[in-house]
This record gives structure tokens, sequence and C-alpha cells, in this order.
């Protein structure tokens, strides 16, 4: 008995101080209205416009629809709405973005972040993409991209920065020559474009391949 008592105290606190890990240290959102506080079981069903190409689990079977699986709720809230307003534009997203209400953007943002993270295969392994990955090129002036990406592409340092690794290649690939070309350029402060702008055609589709496959 006594020493169920002490187990089940020793559970409390490890609860209490895990709770604390995530609450008391966790990084603030980068504005708490940006990310949304969507309630991800309404999202659930809002999210039926979106399964059709998205698919149910935030997985798309198309190379050049993005997986949302996983993505972080505050990013995909902000591309949608980018959208909305314009700063950001696709034929086909442009015009849904704009059938869907504030309060529907957070809901269904919460509800695709909290699915299965997005997962490559493990391939498009390339010393010259990781290296560049990790630790841009001095040289040229160029930013790692794992800096703001984190490791794999998947431990973005903001909340409002995407997940990349295990995105579809060419999803990634065709956005890498938007911002470098100047056909997007949503991001704030124009850092991606920065990002991308020295980046050589090889080094897009090598980064591309490597990435997705994380
Ligand atoms: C008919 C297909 C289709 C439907 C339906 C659709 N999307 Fe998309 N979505 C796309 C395509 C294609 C892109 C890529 C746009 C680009 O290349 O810039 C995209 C991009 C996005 C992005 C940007 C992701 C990123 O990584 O930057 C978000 C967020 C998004 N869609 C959310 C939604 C939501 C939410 C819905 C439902 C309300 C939805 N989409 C419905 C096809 C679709
Ligand atoms: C200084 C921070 C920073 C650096 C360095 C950076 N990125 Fe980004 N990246 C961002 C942000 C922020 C966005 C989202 C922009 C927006 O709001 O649309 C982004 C978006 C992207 C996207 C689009 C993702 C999507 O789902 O549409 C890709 C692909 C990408 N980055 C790849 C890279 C690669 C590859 C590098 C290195 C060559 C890199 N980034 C370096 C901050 C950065």
């Amino acid at each position: 008995m006594i020493l169920l008592r002490n187990l089940s105290i020793a559970g409390l606190l490890a609860t209490i101080l895990f709770v604390c890990a995530t609450v008391c240290f966790a990084e603030p959102a980068d504005n708490p209205a940006q990310s949304g506080g969507g309630d991800p079981v309404t999202g659930k069903f809002e999210s039926g416009l979106c399964k059709g190409c998205h698919g149910a689990e935030g997985i798309s079977f198309v190379d050049l629809i993005p997986n949302l699986a996983g993505q972080n709720a505050a990013y995909t809230a902000k591309q949608l709405r980018d959208f909305q307003s314009g700063v950001r534009t696709h034929q086909i997203m442009s015009a849904i973005s704009r059938s869907i209400t504030a309060t529907e953007v957070a809901d269904i943002s919460a509800f695709f972040s909290g699915l299965k993270i997005m997962q490559g295969d493990g391939s498009g392994d390339n010393t010259a993409a990781e290296k560049l990955f990790r630790n841009g090129d001095p040289a040229r002036g160029m930013p790692a991209c794992m800096g703001c990406h984190g490791e794999n592409g998947k431990a973005p340092v903001k909340a409002t920065y995407p997940v990349i690794g295990g995105q579809h290649g060419e999803y990634l690939r065709v956005q890498l020559f938007h911002f470098r070309g100047g056909d997007r350029s949503n991001s704030t402060d124009g850092i991606m474009s920065k990002a991308a702008i020295k980046l050589t055609d090889d080094e897009i589709d090598a980064l591309s391949g490597y990435l997705s496959g994380r």
C-alpha cells in the first residue's frame, strides 16, 4: 500500500514535470492570435472540402499537392490567409481559401497539424545537398536551411515556419523555383526569397530530393 502510494506520488510528480516541460518551457508562438487556437475536432469535419486533394490523413497522392499532415498550424493558417488576401496566389487555392471563414482556417489548420507527421522514404541522399542544408554556403553568403527549418526539415524554429522534411519533392522544387524567381514572395521580410535567391537549378533539384526523403 505504502509502495503503491509512493508510486502514485512519483507518477503525479512525473506528470507535473511533464506538463511543466511542455507548458512552462514551450517557446511562445510568434503571435498567439496567429497560431489560431483552432479546434481540431471541428476542423476534421470542416476539412471535408480539402481531403479530396490533400488526403484524409493529410498525405496527398499527387506530387504537386502538398502534404499537410503534421504541418505547423500557424504556418498552415498563414498560408490560407495569404491565399485569401492574394499575397500568395494559386489558381485553385486562391479560390478555395476564400470559401472558408477565419474560424474554419484555425480549426482546419489545427486538425492537420495533429495528424501523423509527413514522412519521407529515406531516398534522395546527396552529400552536397545535405551540406548546403546543414551549413549553408558562407562563401556565397547563403544561410543554412536547417537554421530555420530544423533537423531534417522537421523541427522549424518558429510556429509560422514550415515542416519541409518528408514533403513531396516536386512540390518543394516548384516552391523553391517560385521563391527564387519572385513568383512566391509571401515570406515575412522576404527571408525565404533571400534564402533561395542564390540556389542553382541543380541545387534546387538536389535539395528537393534530399528533403522529400527525410
Ligand atoms: C482541387 C485540389 C485542392 C483542394 C480541394 C484543396 N487544395 Fe490546398 N492545395 C492544392 C494545391 C495544388 C496546392 C499547391 C499550391 C501551390 O503550388 O502554391 C495547395 C496548397 C495548399 C496549402 C499550402 C501548403 C504549404 O505547404 O504551403 C495549404 C495550407 C492548403 N492547400 C490548404 C487547403 C485547405 C485547408 C483546403 C480545404 C479547405 C484545400 N487546401 C483544398 C490543391 C487543393
Ligand atoms: C531565415 C529562415 C529561413 C531559411 C534560412 C530558409 N528558410 Fe525556407 N522558409 C522559411 C519561412 C519563414 C518559410 C515560410 C514562408 C511563408 O510564410 O510562406 C519558408 C518556406 C520554405 C519552403 C516552402 C514550404 C511549403 O510548404 O510551401 C521551402 C521548400 C523552403 N522554405 C526550403 C528552404 C531551403 C531548401 C532552404 C535552404 C536553402 C531554406 N528554406 C532556408 C524560412 C527560412
